[in-house]
């Protein structure tokens, strides 16, 4: 017996080394995955994104990730939570479109200066990306969730502190230095006219297969920043490794809508390059995160008081929370 089991000790050490070795070559920025690859190859799936990089451990030691399930009733009313600050530029904006084999992915061109202030932001963010996730099916594709339920997808405009960061790869790992707005995605007859201009057929089409990207050009963002009067807002994290908790996250309380075909379209987005087997790109979501003593904080005036918040003023919350999304 004692034998057996020093072979097997001998035995696991043995794979547990070679597996090491064989990890510690494959790290690098681009090795993590949403799904288990079909192929045999292991990439880590979100569950694995912390222990495989020590770079990336807050993914798996954070206390402050995103996405998260929003409870409407653990919302805190705060009264001071003015209205975002959009300044989308007098021109129309120009951009490129990815298909980065994990998002759909739109950056705006250098030379347009689209940003954001207000609200619960201390600073002025401009904006760097453009991302959407979504699902295989409709029940599914949102990041984060309300009471639990999930749309079909979620745009998340992902903005950089400006006044201190040089860049987004800076501020990303900086405090305060991201500021994502997110929107929720729902299917509808009619698109959003920005969304549109990405979606539709012949633009869709050009980015089928990983590393494609096409250029748009006349693009008016304001058609994409809903009415951002109502919103709700948390402090987390970036949604992909490092999970770096830099980020002030700021839901939008109103969907976005497309179409059924648009939906349709992107579930036929390849995460391969065109010689490898296609997979679809959907599904491209990290699960919730536990909420822990993070406060969600928004500006719609409900009738639930909430728990005490630092931040938050309120003395008698009277409205409730617009239940516009639910419908
Ligand atoms: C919240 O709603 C109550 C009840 O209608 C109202 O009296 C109060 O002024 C509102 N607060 C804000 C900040 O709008
Ligand atoms: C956008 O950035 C410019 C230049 O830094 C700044 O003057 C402006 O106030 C910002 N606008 C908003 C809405 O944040
Ligand atoms: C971002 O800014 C930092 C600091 O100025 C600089 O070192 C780095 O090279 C920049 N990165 C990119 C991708 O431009």
């Amino acid at each position: 017996m004692h034998i057996v089991w020093g072979i097997l000790q001998i035995f696991s050490a043995y794979v547990i080394r070679t597996s090491a070795q064989q990890i510690s070559s494959k790290i690098h920025d681009g090795w993590w995955a949403y799904k288990d690859v079909v192929q045999g190859s292991f990439v880590p799936v979100p569950s694995f994104w912390g222990l495989v990089n020590t770079a990336w451990n807050l993914c798996a030691m954070g206390k402050r990730q995103s996405p998260i399930d929003i409870e409407t009733s653990r919302m805190i009313f705060d009264p001071y939570l003015t209205p975002l600050r959009i300044n989308t530029g007098t021109r129309k904006m120009g951009g490129t479109m990815y298909n980065t084999g994990r998002h759909v992915s739109l950056r705006p061109d250098k030379a347009h200066l689209v940003n954001i202030s207000g609200g619960p932001l201390g600073y002025s963010y401009r904006l760097e990306e453009v991302r959407l996730h979504f699902g295989s099916e409709d029940e599914q594709g949102s990041e984060h969730l309300l009471n639990g339920q999930a749309f079909p997808g979620e745009v998340q405009l992902i903005h950089y502190n400006q006044d201190l960061y040089a860049n987004y790869s800076e501020a990303a790992k900086s405090p305060n230095g991201i500021a994502i707005v997110s929107i929720f995605i729902k299917l509808s007859e009619a698109s959003n006219m920005f969304l549109n201009r990405m979606l539709n057929r012949d633009t869709i089409t050009r980015i089928t297969y990983k590393h494609d990207a096409f250029l748009l050009m006349g693009l008016n963002i304001a058609d994409l920043y809903p009415d951002t009067t109502r919103y709700i807002t948390y402090d987390g994290s970036i949604t992909i490794p490092p999970c770096f908790e830099t980020a002030t996250w700021i839901l939008i309380n109103k969907p976005v809508y497309i179409t059924q075909m648009q939906m349709n379209s992107l579930r036929l987005l390849s995460q391969n390059e065109p010689y490898k087997i296609f997979l679809s790109m959907s599904d491209n979501t990290r699960p919730g995160q536990p909420l822990l003593q993070r406060c969600i904080r928004t500006n719609i005036n409900f009738s639930k008081q909430g728990r005490d918040c630092p931040n938050n003023r309120a003395v008698r919350p009277q409205y409730r929370v617009n239940q516009w999304l639910l419908k």
